[in-house]
């Protein structure tokens, strides 16, 4: 029997780790994209990320899908840690402060009941555990987190993707539909089916009204790190510091602005991050203090990025796309129509989440 035929529009992380799933499941899939692991684009999110585990308090029934989806990831990054240590996925201790104590985050019966005691290694860290260098901080918590290097990550699931018979297209699109075009004209070349579906995995790519970026400044530096440490401001900001296995150095940051469009960096957010980062957690320069503007932070990038955000929070569902095709004998318009899945929109959560929507992509497609 021939190969049921996927194409799936984007290489970030999530049309990624789609291909990879649904090629594993036996279908035929080609991914077209305009960008792929080892481009780099202040529009194409996924080598910009930190990355990392990050776990939230499920308060509203969508908090529970996502809940859902991040813990189905958690389980294959533990999963791919161990058959894949190529992945350079680490699971490393974690740390968050916060300037304001919400009960949802350390309430005992709360927690409890909200998910977000259930991630391994979890514990809301005694006062004596806070840190000495900023009064602001109130509470603190720990967890077990998953790092990983997005770059080497992005790389090694297009290779697993081509392990699989998985295609890619380089191509800029004006609309969806185009992809079935372009599928359509390679796969009467090589003689296989029809197009079943279409995987939407475009980020923030085309004009869906409710997508908008919010631009991220960080700085990758080559300081290790052994923890994941954050700190959420009481005025809404974060001090995050991630460590890149595999020779990534340490991730720093960061900015949330959302619907600023700016490719410029800005110097005041570099030394603000950078003394940020020096003063929350000192072991990240140890020795090496030279109290000069970097504080002994051996910065290798500044650099800008956006993420792909969406009103509403991440696209994931099935929508029956119409279009105009032409007919066999060339002359006549016809109406087609197409199975969409999209699972765009995923913000700052794209990695958290992927696994999770990778699986749910599948099952939308095996119900077709
Ligand atoms: C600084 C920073 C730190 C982050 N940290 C984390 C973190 O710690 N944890 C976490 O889970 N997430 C993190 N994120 C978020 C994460 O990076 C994104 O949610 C994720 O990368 C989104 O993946 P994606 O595949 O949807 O989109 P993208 O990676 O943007 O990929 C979109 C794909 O669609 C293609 N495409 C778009 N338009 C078109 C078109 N017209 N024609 C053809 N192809 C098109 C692009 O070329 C690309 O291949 C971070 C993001 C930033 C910027
Ligand atoms: C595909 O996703 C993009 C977001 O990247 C969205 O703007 C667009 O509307 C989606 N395509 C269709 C046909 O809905
Ligand atoms: C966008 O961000 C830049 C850099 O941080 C800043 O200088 C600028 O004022 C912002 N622009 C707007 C319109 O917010
Ligand atoms: C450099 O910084 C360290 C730590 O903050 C401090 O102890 C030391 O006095 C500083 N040295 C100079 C020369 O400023």
């Amino acid at each position: 029997m021939d190969k049921r035929h996927v194409v799936v529009i984007g290489a970030g992380v999530i049309g990624l780790s789609c291909a990879v799933q649904l090629a594993r499941q036996g279908y035929q899939v080609t991914v077209v994209a305009r960008e792929i692991p080892g481009d780099y684009d202040i529009d194409y999110a996924s080598p910009w990320a930190g990355s990392h585990f990050r776990p939230v308090p499920a308060t509203k029934p969508e908090d529970r899908f996502e809940q859902e989806l991040m813990r189905e990831t958690y389980r294959e990054m533990e999963d791919l840690a161990d058959r894949h240590p190529e992945t350079g996925i680490q699971f490393i201790p974690a740390i968050e402060y916060f300037d304001t104590a919400d009960p949802a985050y350390c309430d005992e019966k709360l927690v409890q009941e909200n998910g977000y005691a259930s991630w391994p290694g979890f514990r809301v860290l005694r006062s004596s555990e806070l840190p000495a260098q900023y009064e602001s901080i109130k509470l603190g918590v720990t967890y077990t987190a998953w790092v990983l290097n997005s770059p080497v990550y992005l790389k090694w699931l297009k290779d697993e993707a081509v392990k699989y018979g998985v295609s890619f297209i380089r191509a800029r699109l004006s609309a969806i539909e185009e992809a079935v075009f372009i599928c359509k004209e390679r796969l009467s070349a090589s003689g296989t089916d029809e197009v079943i579906a279409v995987i939407n995995a475009s980020g923030r790519g085309f004009n869906d009204p409710k997508s908008f970026p919010s631009r991220g400044q960080f700085i990758a530096v080559s300081n290790p790190c052994q923890r994941m440490i954050s700190h959420h401001w009481a005025d809404g900001s974060t001090t995050v510091i991630i460590p890149r296995p595999l020779g990534g150095g340490t991730i720093i940051g960061g900015t949330k602005e959302p619907n600023n469009w700016s490719h410029s960096i800005s110097d005041t957010a570099t030394v603000s991050i950078l003394s940020r980062a020096f003063t929350l957690c000192p072991e990240l320069v140890g020795d090496s203090l030279d109290n000069g503007s970097s504080y002994g932070l051996d910065i290798r990038q500044v650099y800008i990025a956006r993420r792909p955000m969406r009103q509403g929070g991440l696209r994931l569902e099935r929508e029956d796309l119409a279009f105009q095709d032409t007919s066999e004998d060339g002359l006549r318009n016809v109406q087609n129509s197409i199975p969409v899945i999209h699972c765009y929109g995923a913000g700052p959560s794209g990695y958290k989440l992927s696994w999770g929507i990778a699986k749910r992509v599948e099952r939308f497609v095996s119900e077709i």
